[in-house]
């Protein structure tokens, strides 16, 4: 078609829609439809490209699409690769639009700090920015739906895709499970740099037994809806446009055949109206899992459940024409499942023009957008947390006569993207190495030395002594070690959370000098580093800072950013406290103490406390709290009139700086045990030195809702105590009463 007649065509697409509601212009569509071509709509492949799972070989892929046969395809970017499909699509009987989808979980050509991370910013907007971002530049190259936000909360740092979520709380998780829909989806789909975002993994992922991908998830209804289930709720309640289940099975039902969870819970009492995807070749996998003898059962049981799409089992394209035709799926199933459909792709604005993805000068503005690395630069300055800083070690001084930098990471360019970044081919060219930034950042006199000391992970120690001679020569060292990129992420569960390799014992060769120490610690994931917080007087944790990561480490170093994270997630001392959170119920013979070792639930081989408290950080300069008060200390259930909580921080240390003032409450007795801590609200603010800032909160009754035995969401009257303070180890409280 030349373009004249496109242009014309679109005209009368777009006349055509005007007027019509989408529910009316879709069911219109439905009734032209054969069962071949719905079931087509339930179909998405991968393309040939690369891959995020395991692939099969599918040489028929473009005449599948050209006979609608396919709905959506995932691994195919850029504006010529869309362009090509959807010029397939288009022509098909129904010329019915394909949606793309890609993983686009923290950046795509500029890649932001990993979502955990990020997470550590505790900054909404922020979060909300960088998945707008992101959002603009995947849509500039085609895509216009991400397989994002993951909303597991993950308690168990063995699991590798702890990297990929938001952390272990609830709260936290829901409010940035929020802030990234809304900056996946900006000003709502249609608009050209929206992509449709989805929710994932539904529901449970985080829990799989032992840390292990894609392992089994057992747990009460309870801890299911207290804990897994919120993030999912507030991001359905934003208004995310897809959900995608989880490999996992959860009480003994896989999540993609689950009826609970997708058409009692998801699609029935939450009323959500978006479609479900399955997880990639999940549908198959319920073969495996052991409720399914043949793919046959297997479509049967996924869509029956719920299932609205099929990513890449085929199980769907093979066996749903015959189950409806022997009777056993109703039609109105699918008609159901395709309908969600293809409401979203009327909402992104497909039927009015299926190339308005596809535009060149915008993939191009979108290719190396300086403004989005200076975004980069920020998040990544804002995710970094600063664990220890022992006599005002850090920040440095940039007039410093001399520095080493010493470790497997220091020269590192890609491990920064972090697992889950989109990959191009300059992507090495495109990243701010640690040794890059820091560079810049110094003034010429310094000298600056190097030395690599040891690789990531293995028992090489050949060149200590060469790391050591580079040590002795500087004033201060700064050494960079933690895990490659690869070492977090889709199925890279771990056992041993050290750091790998003999990167620890590096560490102690070279703070053995006698030189100061500033450690960075690079990782995916909790580590555990107990030699490192018992010696190193420095120590940051940078976690994988994406594209602009050497400038954000720099920045933080040399003090032009003041660190203000907090972690989003408690750091074990070891492996065997795992699963160690801050929000746990109190047993009846909690330990008082370290020393409290008889009879109290413990183990007698370690303390009682983790490394690294959840909520935790430090800033350059410090902060004290004082004069927490409550409007009334008698909280009704009945009254619409909230508990205003004032509390004034005070910035008493040298800089201007950053807090994250949290909001701890507990709820001494209940139907059922309540957790000995809950976070309710958070705040981030910056405060001048010298400066008080009142910080107010509200909470209604509603704020302290719980689910009780029958898994009612309820309120009970009694007695709490509000706790404020810089992490989840508060410094204030006081009591208040829920009453009648
Ligand atoms: C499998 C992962 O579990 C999921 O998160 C991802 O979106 C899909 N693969 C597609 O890449």
């Amino acid at each position: 078609m030349n373009k004249v007649c496109w242009i014309i065509s679109l005209i009368v697409v777009s006349l055509s829609l005007a007027g019509q509601t989408k529910e009316k212009f879709v069911d219109n569509l439905l009734q032209k439809m054969t069962l071949e071509e719905k079931i087509g709509q339930l179909n998405q492949y991968s393309g040939d490209g690369f891959a995020t799972g395991k692939v099969t070989v599918d040489p028929s892929k473009l005449s599948q699409i050209e006979r609608g046969e396919v709905g959506a395809m995932l691994n195919v970017f850029g504006v010529e690769n869309v362009r090509k499909l959807q010029q397939a699509a288009m022509k098909s009987r129904l010329k019915i639009p394909l949606i793309f989808g890609q993983d686009v979980i923290h950046g795509f050509r500029t890649t932001f700090p990993i979502p955990l991370g990020e997470a550590a910013s505790w900054d909404l907007n922020l979060m909300e920015k960088t998945a707008h971002t992101a959002a603009t530049e995947a849509s500039a190259y085609g895509i216009n739906w991400t397989f994002a936000p993951m909303v597991d909360i993950c308690r168990d740092p063995r699991w590798g895709r702890i990297m990929e979520g938001a952390g272990e709380d609830p709260f936290l998780g829901s409010k940035i499970a929020v802030a990234r829909v809304k900056g996946f989806q900006g000003k709502g789909l249609g608009q050209t740099d929206a992509v449709m975002a989805c929710a994932k993994h539904f529901a449970g992922y985080g829990a799989a037994i032992g840390g292990r991908d894609y392992n089994t998830v057992d747990m009460s209804r309870l801890q299911l809806n207290e804990v897994y289930l919120p993030p999912f709720k507030a991001a359905a309640n934003a208004g995310v446009a897809t959900f995608m289940n989880a490999f996992n099975a959860l009480n003994g039902i896989p999540s993609t055949a689950n009826t609970y969870l997708l058409r009692d819970l998801l699609k029935g009492e939450w009323k959500y109206s978006g479609f479900v995807v399955s997880d990639w070749a999940s549908i198959k996998e319920l073969i495996t899992q052991g409720v399914a003898s043949n793919r046959k059962e297997a479509a049967f049981e996924a869509i029956t459940a719920g299932c609205d799409m099929d990513m890449e089992s085929r199980c769907y394209r093979e066996n749903l024409k015959s189950l409806v035709l022997d009777g056993k799926v109703p039609v109105s199933i699918v008609d159901d499942a395709v309908r969600r459909i293809l409401i979203k792709k009327y909402e992104l604005g497909l039927f009015s023009d299926p190339f308005r993805f596809c535009q060149p000068e915008r993939e191009l503005q979108q290719t190396n957008n300086t403004q989005n690395r200076q975004l980069a630069r920020e998040a990544g300055e804002k995710s970094i947390v600063l664990l220890r800083n022992e006599n005002q070690l850090l920040p440095l001084n940039k007039t410093l006569k001399s520095l080493a930098l010493i470790g497997p990471l220091v020269k590192s360019t890609i491990d920064n993207y972090g697992s889950w970044s989109v990959h191009f081919p300059d992507d090495s060219s495109r990243v701010v190495s640690l040794y890059e930034g820091i560079k810049t950042k110094l003034n010429p006199e310094t000298k600056l030395y190097y030395s690599k000391g040891c690789n990531i992970n293995d028992s090489d120690e050949s060149r200590f002594e060469a790391a050591v001679q580079t040590a002795k020569m500087a004033d201060v060292v700064v050494m960079s070690l933690g895990e490659s990129w690869n070492m977090s992420g889709e199925s890279k569960s771990k056992s041993n959370l050290h750091l790998p390799g003999v990167q620890e014992n590096l560490l102690k060769a070279i703070y053995a000098t006698g030189k100061p120490v500033v450690l960075l610690i690079n990782a995916g994931r909790p580590l555990i580093f107990n030699w490192a917080s018992d010696h190193v007087p420095a120590i940051l944790y940078t976690w994988w800072l994406g594209s602009e990561a050497g400038n954000a480490i720099a920045d933080v170093l040399f003090g032009d950013y003041n660190p203000s994270a907090k972690l989003p997630v408690t750091f074990p001392r070891a492996e065997g406290q795992i699963p160690m959170y801050y929000d746990h119920f109190n047993t009846g013979r909690p330990p008082k103490d370290d020393n409290d070792m008889i009879y109290t639930s413990r183990y007698i081989d370690l303390p009682i406390t983790p490394a690294y408290v959840f909520g935790y950080g430090l800033s350059y300069t410090h902060f004290s709290f004082s004069n927490l008060k409550l409007s009334t200390s008698r909280l009704s259930i009945k009254s619409s009139e909230p508990l205003v909580v004032d509390v004034d921080v005070t910035n008493d240390g040298g800089y201007d700086g950053e807090e994250v003032v949290q909001l701890y409450v507990r709820d001494w007795v209940g139907s059922v045990v309540r957790p000995v801590k809950e976070l309710k609200g958070f705040e981030k603010i910056s405060i001048k030195k010298g400066e008080t800032k009142t910080i107010h909160f509200k909470l209604n009754a509603n704020n302290l809702k719980f689910f009780n035995a029958k898994i009612k969401w309820v309120n009970e009257p009694g007695k709490y105590t509000l706790f404020m303070g810089d992490s989840s180890n508060t410094v204030l409280e006081t009591n208040f009463e829920l009453t009648e």
